[in-house]
């Protein structure tokens, strides 16, 4: 009787994930440094804490890598950067100086791109949405309107023909496939729709077919889902021959895997490998079947990739500072004072969280997992289960890595203002946006008089 023990249920706890090298044990998730010289905690110390830091080095080395890897002789391949993912108007200015295009999704973009001199003739204008007067402007200018339905079709015939210009367009085409269930945009290929677009569009003499576009995911990790859109693609571009229209440039869209790391739920079982040259089986699936079909393309057909996350995750890190540490039952935790309104990437990436580059970090036995909230008050503003991370005091930086893409576009001032943003230039750190104070957030609204108590300072 003595042996009887009280039963203890199994249980999973997570093991830390480490790599080794010669001096140290380090997460593998930990931030990669940028080529940059930059000192964390002095940047914190001078534009406060967080604070966005963009690697202008990372950013353009990533926009000419990609662009390496689908350029082949055969093919005139154009990136038009999607500036949904970053905004920022210092890194739209950057790619473009790369040479990138812009894919735009709304007048607000289009007006952006404008403004930094991009041509309108190097805007793709995409989306399922373009107001009357966003149409207006972009016909009249001669960008390259992406049309995604019956209604806009006959919209732009319309404006089109007020203008007395004939537009340039494309034609977004969907289809349904195993892989991808990205149906919501253009017109139906399963259905027919794909016919009768080409067909209404050969009718009018205001519409100049030039490109047939497809955006099939986003962070797809199986390059056949490219293929198969290409596939798509050539077979619309024959019967748009057949109709004797001459589209010359094909747009396979964006949805290329960058350097995050999705949470199991998101990515293949045990973790799809992004090392190395990832980018490499997606460029074969595209430009062999391309070149293939260069005659219907007019010879050299010009290929249009909108790379957003690709081309900007990994330029931007978020540095933040360490407010308080506790113990929640089991598990250590500590609060950092960025939260997911910062990071709503959170969701599906594992993002790297580590401290700043060349810090001392102990070895192998000084790491401990610990779960990362940020400073919201609300029990979802929560960073990171289980990092692996050095003991921290109050007071300590980290930075959390690959946030370039879809955090400063969809970042929200909830509870708190946003913070500064730097360029690591060739000069120098360079501030980009300056930091948001509680009047920002207020500077849009208007308090009815009788609303106004006699020492309102608003
Ligand atoms: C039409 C289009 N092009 C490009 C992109 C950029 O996608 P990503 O950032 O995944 O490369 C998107 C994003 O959804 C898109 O809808």
């Amino acid at each position: 009787m003595s042996d009887l023990r009280i039963y203890e249920p199994p249980r999973l706890e997570p093991l830390p994930f480490l790599a080794f090298d010669k001096h140290q044990t380090r997460s593998i998730l930990s931030a990669p440094s940028f080529e940059e010289d930059y000192d964390v905690a002095g940047l914190l110390a001078e534009y406060g804490s967080p604070l966005y830091i963009v690697s202008e080095r990372r950013l353009r080395g990533n926009l000419q890598r990609f662009r390496e890897a689908f350029a082949t002789p055969r093919l005139d391949t154009r990136v038009a950067y999607s500036v949904k993912t970053n905004y920022l108007p210092a890194i739209c200015a950057v790619l473009r100086e790369e040479g990138a295009w812009a894919e735009v999704v709304s007048g607000m973009e289009y007006s952006l791109a404008r403004a930094l001199a991009v041509p309108p003739g190097e805007i793709i204008f995409n989306g399922p949405h373009k107001t009357r007067e966003e149409l207006e402007r972009a016909i009249a200018e001669g960008a390259i309107v992406n049309i995604d339905n019956f209604d806009e079709l006959e919209a732009v015939q319309r404006i089109a023909g007020n203008l007395g210009r004939v537009a340039q367009v494309g034609l977004r085409i969907s289809f349904r496939s195993a892989l991808s269930a990205w149906t919501k945009f253009g017109f139906n290929d399963d259905n027919g729709d794909s016919q009768r677009a080409l067909e209404r569009v050969a009718e009018l003499e205001c519409l100049d077919l030039v490109l047939l576009h497809n955006h099939c995911g986003t962070f797809v990790l199986t390059p056949s889902l490219y293929g198969e859109a290409v596939d798509r693609l050539i077979d619309c571009a024959e019967r748009a021959r057949a109709l004797d229209l001459s589209p010359t440039m094909i747009d396979v869209g964006g949805g290329f895997p960058s350097e995050n790391v999705l949470k199991p739920a998101f990515d293949f079982a045990g973790g799809s490998n992004r090392s190395g040259d990832f980018l490499a089986p997606f460029a074969e699936a595209v430009c062999t079947r391309l070149e293939k079909a260069a005659h219907l393309f007019g010879g050299r057909p010009a290929l249009v990739l909108e790379p957003g996350r690709a081309v900007v995750d990994s330029s931007a890190q978020l540095a933040c500072t360490v407010v308080a540490k506790k113990t929640m039952s089991d598990d250590d935790a500590i609060i950092v004072d960025a939260g997911v309104n910062l990071l709503p990437t959170v969701c599906y990436y594992d993002h790297g969280i580590d401290t700043p580059p060349r810090t001392e970090t102990p070895g192998h036995n000084g790491f401990k997992q610990v779960d990362v909230y940020g400073p919201l008050c609300m029990q979802a503003d929560k960073l990171r289960d289980g990092a692996s991370l050095p003991a921290l005091e109050v007071g300590d930086p980290l930075v959390v890595s690959n946030v370039g893409a879809y955090c400063h576009t969809m970042s929200t001032q909830f509870i708190q203002p946003r913070p500064a943003t730097v360029l690591l230039g060739p000069d120098g750190p360079e501030l980009i946006r300056r930091r948001e104070d509680w009047r920002d957030i207020f500077a849009l609204d208007r308090l009815p008089s009788r609303l106004r108590p006699d020492d309102c300072s608003l």
